[in-house]
Formats: C-alpha cells, sequence, structure tokens
C-alpha cells in the first residue's frame, strides 16, 4: 500500500503527516507493507530541509524530520500512489486540477479519517506560532491513527497478527 501526504509547502505539515504515520505503522508492525512519502503542491521548498518549528515540535513528540526533503507532487504520483492524502481543501483543489479524471478516487482529506475531530482541515502553521505547531501534531496524529485503522481493516496485517497466522498454518 502506497500512501503520499501533500501539503502546500511539502516543509510543515506533510512531512509531519509522512514521519508521524510511519512511526505509529513501524509500532504497529506493518511499515513493510507500506510506502510513505510526502509532497508539495508549490515548488517553493524543492529540495529544502522541514521548516525548523516543525522539526522542533515533533522531536519534542520524538519523531524525527531531519532526514527530509521537499518536493513537488507530479502527475506521476497518481499512477504510483494508492492513497493521496490532502491536509487542506485549497490542496484538494490544486490536486483534483493535475489528478487524471480516473485517478480522483484517490485523494481525501487526511482529517477525513480522525474519529470525532472539530476540524476538517490541518490548518497552514507557517504565519503561526508553538500553539499552530503543536496544534498540526495533534490533528496529524488523529488523522494518521484513523488512517492506519482502516488501511489495517482493510488488508495490512499488524505483526503480532502474523507472527499468530504463522503458528496455526
Ligand atoms: P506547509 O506549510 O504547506 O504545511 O508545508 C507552508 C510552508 C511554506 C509556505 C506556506 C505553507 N510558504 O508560503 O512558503
Amino acid at each position: 500500500m502506497k500512501v503520499l501526504f501533500v501539503c502546500l509547502g511539502n516543509i510543515c505539515r506533510s512531512p509531519t503527516a509522512e514521519a508521524v504515520f510511519s512511526k505509529l505503522a513501524a509500532e504497529k508492525g506493518v511499515m513493510s507493507q507500506l510506502e510513505v512519502d510526502s509532497a508539495g503542491t508549490n515548488g517553493f521548498h524543492i529540495g529544502q530541509s522541514p521548516d525548523p518549528r516543525s522539526i522542533q515540535y515533533a522531536a519534542k513528540r520524538a519523531i524525527d524530520l531531519t532526514p527530509l526533503r521537499g518536493r513537488q507532487i507530479e502527475r506521476a504520483d497518481f499512477d504510483h500512489f494508492d492513497y493521496v492524502i490532502a491536509m487542506d481543501n485549497e490542496n484538494v483543489r490544486q490536486l483534483t486540477a493535475l489528478c487524471p479524471a480516473s485517478k480522483q478516487g484517490k485523494i481525501s482529506l487526511l482529517l477525513a479519517y480522525a474519529d470525532r475531530c472539530n476540524y476538517r482541515e490541518v490548518p497552514d502553521p507557517y504565519y503561526g506560532g508553538a500553539r499552530e505547531f503543536e496544534l498540526v501534531l495533534d490533528l496529524i496524529e488523529a488523522g494518521c491513527r484513523g488512517l492506519l485503522d482502516q488501511l489495517v481493516g482493510d488488508g495490512l496485517v499488524p505483526h503480532a497478527d502474523r507472527l499468530q497466522a504463522r503458528k496455526h498454518v
């Protein structure tokens, strides 16, 4: 299963989502069945590290963003990835404009997967401060937990269940 997270710049929200989702998937033992990446709808930050504030607030939760680098979404991504997960409605609009009609069903909002969440979008924290960056992390964690539960429901096999299944062979 291949999952691509998308925001505007690929230096705040979507790299955070990539790292949070990868960490949750590793904890569940399903990372080997996943490919996870992120991209921006614009190309302002191609090749750049995530925003230092995103790195700092993620690190407080033991999430490492430092290996990630910005890139821009390409049309080929809609072929390659099974899920293209946007942070806000403007991302969805940009993605929909770029995506071939037959692949539009791959696009969704991250917080559509979050359980009992008051937000529909992950707000852009770029011009915000500590509160905005912490909120981004809280919302992304909620969305990623829900998305992972859905993927496991759709057939990803958690590590403990794989071991259990092997015992019964
Ligand atoms: P992101 O945040 O879309 O979450 O990566 C932003 C990063 C950069 C800019 C805007 C939003 N910018 O205008 O450069």
